[in-house]
C-alpha cells in the first residue's frame, strides 16, 4: 500500500491559480487529496485528475441562520470526500475547541465525508506530554464517531517552520495514536504533518508507522509536489 497525500493549501491561491495548478496537477497514481480553500473546491472538483477533493473547515451547525458559515451539505453537493478539522490554525485563530470539532466531525459524518482530524503537541516536549495532549484531542475530538477517521499527527512547532521532529520521535508518537485509535475502535490511517517537504522526505517515508502525509508549504508548488509524489 502507497502513502496517502494530503495537500493543505491552507489561505492560499485564488480559484484561478487553483484551476492552473489542476492542469499540470499529476498524482502520479498516488491516493491524493487536495484541500483548498472553499472558494477553490469547484476547481478541483471539476478537474480532479484522479485526485480526491477536501475542505480545510466545516461549520459545527447544520444549517440556518449562521452568516458565513459553510455546511457539510454544502461540501457534500460540490463533491467534497473529505475534510480536515482541528487544524492547529483554527484551534488558535478560531477559538476551536475539542468540543466543538467533535461537532464538526459529527456533521461531516452525517455526509460521508470522512474527517482528517490533526492533533499535536504546541510546544517541543517530551513524549509523555505528548501522549497525553494528542490522547485527550483524540478521546474528546472522537467522541461518540465512528467509521472512517484519518488522523494526522502534526507537532505544531513543526509547522511552518522548517524544524521536523526526528524520525524516531514520529514514530513514538504516531504508533501511540495507531494504538490509541485501535482502542477505540477505529482502523484509522494515521498521516504525518509539519515541514514535510522535499529535503526531509526520504527520511521521513522511513517511519514504520506513517500511512501518509499533510502537506503545507510544498503543496503549493508543482515541482515540489512532483519530487514528492515520486516517493
Ligand atoms: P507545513 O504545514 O507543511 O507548511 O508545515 C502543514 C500543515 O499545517 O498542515
Amino acid at each position: 500500500m502507497g502513502f496517502i497525500y494530503a495537500l493543505n493549501f491552507k489561505m492560499n491561491k485564488t480559484p484561478s491559480q487553483i484551476n492552473e495548478y489542476m492542469k499540470s496537477f499529476d498524482t502520479l497514481k498516488n491516493e491524493v487529496i487536495i484541500c483548498v480553500p472553499f472558494t477553490g473546491i469547484y476547481e478541483v472538483a471539476k478537474n480532479p485528475k484522479s485526485a480526491k477533493v477536501g475542505a480545510q473547515n466545516v461549520s459545527e451547525f447544520e444549517k440556518g441562520a449562521h452568516t458565513g458559515e459553510i455546511s457539510a451539505e454544502m461540501l457534500s453537493d460540490l463533491g467534497v470526500e473529505y475534510c480536515i478539522v482541528g487544524h492547529s490554525e483554527r484551534r488558535k485563530d478560531n477559538h476551536e475547541t475539542d468540543e466543538m470539532i467533535n461537532l464538526k466531525i459529527a456533521r461531516l459524518k452525517e455526509y460521508n465525508i470522512t474527517p482528517i482530524l490533526c492533533v499535536g503537541e504546541t510546544e517541543q516536549t517530551t513524549f509523555e506530554n505528548a501522549k497525553n495532549i494528542v490522547k485527550k484531542q483524540l478521546v474528546d475530538g472522537l467522541k461518540n464517531v465512528t467509521g472512517n477517521v484519518i488522523v494526522a499527527y502534526e507537532p505544531v512547532w513543526a509547522i511552518g517552520t522548517g524544524v521536523v521532529p526526528t524520525k524516531e520521535q514520529i514514530e513514538q508518537v504516531t504508533g501511540f495514536i495507531k494504538q490509541e485509535l485501535n482502542a477505540m475502535n477505529f482502523n484509522a490511517k494515521v498521516l504525518y504533518g509539519g515541514s514535510y517537504n522535499a529535503k526531509n522526505y526520504k527520511e521521513i517515508n522511513t517511519c514504520k508507522t506513517v500511512d501518509g502525509f499533510l502537506i503545507g508549504g510544498a503543496s503549493l508548488k508543482l515541482d515540489e509536489m512532483k519530487i514528492l509524489l515520486e516517493g
